[in-house]
């Protein structure tokens, strides 16, 4: 394992960064606290970012596993990013999208549908990935309210999804923990089983574990009846629930019964939009489907300004606009919706994935997955997986059962805080680890994360032992 480098962070640099912790303490309410430390909470500071590198407070250099939340995919301090924003607020901060249009978004959005897939030609610009479920969908509703059918409004969603945290697109989330001491708009989801493969049920194959999951999604449709059902949201990859890859033809075969039943298809690409599996999009490119609606955010940017957007297909465009409601409104906008500076950094950052950043995405992925699986090797390891840059490692109790592990909630932090000290930033998810590195990491620095996270693991297991609450 190479030697992590100190930035030489002066000591008034030091003082600044624990002055800054101790100021969010008293005063900044970070996301997804618990209530026993609530506007109350010291978080790792992170000062700086160069590549795929940040420094934290005491100038410590981390890889940074997550980029960032699956964003930072062209990397930290990229100049001509930097630049562009400054330019493009010289030019033009802000205009209202209320009765005015700026360039950048006309121009972004003529590309986006340029890389989207099948008849995807319209985009709807947003503030973030919540924003842009919670726009197709209630893009949906005002679909199917123009075509008489006020009644087509359920939405399917599945166990492990997470979607997003403003209060439509929170009610999608499927995950453990997510929506235990939060409302939602129950009324309105239908929750189908998780389509993870690790978590099947015992003795079923791969095969008929897919074949499950598409009768239960048609009973599912058969018993409300498809004139209730407006759409359906999936993630290609469930990205927060654990890097979960359904199995083969799946997605497919559920796009299809969509089809037959008039039921939108929204696929959910915050994350894996923008390189993260080595496409633009990866709904047709990696798993042969065309929806109705896309959502992205994140790498659209590559985290450098908070955009997000919903494709739309030139299909639903045509029928509203030959509807017999020409005057009924989409009452829906944002006053971000198109943000020049976003648009305009976007662009750039599209520029930048075009021009060998998805090519090298696509050469270092293989790689990237079998530096990982070796992980498995480890006996707390139960099973590593991914697809393209992004992949989870997650801990079980043991193999036989594969327990994940409840005893200990927190091993992935405890992994995470061995990994911080030997400079590596990781996302914890109770049992699991994530990883999902700025798309530019070379094979050299994947050598450097895979060590980092094998030495975290090893000695999370030492401490697990020796607290007697793992016998592995
Ligand atoms: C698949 C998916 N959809 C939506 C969201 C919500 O995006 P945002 O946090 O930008 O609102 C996320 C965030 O991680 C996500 O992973």
């Amino acid at each position: 394992m190479r030697e992590i480098r100190r930035n030489a962070l002066t000591a008034t640099a030091i003082a600044a960064s624990e002055d800054a912790v101790e100021t969010a303490r008293r005063h900044l309410v970070q996301p997804w606290p618990f209530a026993g430390s609530v506007g109350a909470e010291a978080r790792a500071l992170i000062g700086e970012g160069d590549g795929i590198y940040i420094t934290d407070g005491d100038g410590k250099r981390l890889i940074d596993g997550p980029a960032g939340m699956w964003c930072v995919n062209v990397g930290h301090r990229r100049k001509e990013l930097a630049e562009v924003m400054y330019d493009q607020a010289m030019a033009l901060s802000y205009n209202t999208p209320w009765y005015t249009m700026n360039a950048p978004s006309a121009e972004l959005a003529e590309r986006i549908a340029g890389h989207a897939p099948g008849d995807l030609s319209h985009v709807f610009f947003t503030t973030g990935g919540s924003s842009a479920v919670e726009t197709a969908l209630r893009f949906m509703q005002f679909y199917n309210n123009v075509r008489g059918r006020p009644e087509k409004k359920l939405i399917l969603s599945r166990g492990g999804a997470y979607h997003g945290s403003t209060y439509l697109s929170a009610s999608l989330n499927g995950r453990p923990r997510d929506r235990d001491w939060m409302d939602g708009a129950d009324e309105l989801i239908v929750k189908l089983s998780s389509p993870n493969p690790f978590r099947r049920p015992a003795g079923m194959s791969v095969g008929d574990f897919a074949d499950f999951l598409v009768d239960e999604f048609a009973e599912t449709v058969a018993r409300i009846g498809a004139g209730r059902i407006g759409a359906f949201v999936g993630e290609p990859v469930q990205a927060s629930g654990g890097v979960v890859i359904a199995p083969d033809g799946y997605l497919r075969r559920i796009r299809e019964i969509c089809r037959q039943n008039d039921i939108l298809y929204v696929s959910d690409e915050v994350v894996t939009a923008f390189g993260r599996l080595g496409h633009v999009f990866a709904s047709d490119d990696v798993f042969g489907i065309e929806p109705d609606m896309i959502t992205f955010a994140k790498g659209v940017t590559s985290g450098y300004f908070p955009l997000g957007g919903v494709v739309i297909s030139a299909r639903l465009m045509e029928e509203l606009r030959r509807s017999n409601h020409p005057d009924a409104m989409f009452g829906h906008g944002l006053t971000y919706t198109s943000h020049p500076v976003g648009c305009a950094v976007a662009l750039r950052n599209l520029d930048l994935l075009e021009g060998g950043v998805l090519e090298h995405a696509r050469q270092v992925a293989p790689y990237f997955q079998a530096k990982l699986k070796t992980l498995e090797e480890l006996p707390l390891v139960g099973e590593v997986r991914g697809a393209g840059l992004m992949a989870c490692v997650e801990c079980v109790a043991d193999r036989e059962s594969n327990d994940p592990l409840l005893i200990d909630k927190d091993v992935g932090k405890r992994i995470d805080a061995h990994c911080h000290e030997l400079g590596l930033l990781v996302r914890p998810l109770i049992n699991m680890c994530v990883m999902s590195p700025p798309l530019v990491i070379s094979t050299e620095q994947i050598d450097d994360m895979v060590a980092i996270l094998r030495e975290g693991i090893s000695r999370t297991m030492e401490d697990l032992r020796r607290e007697g609450v793992w016998r592995g």
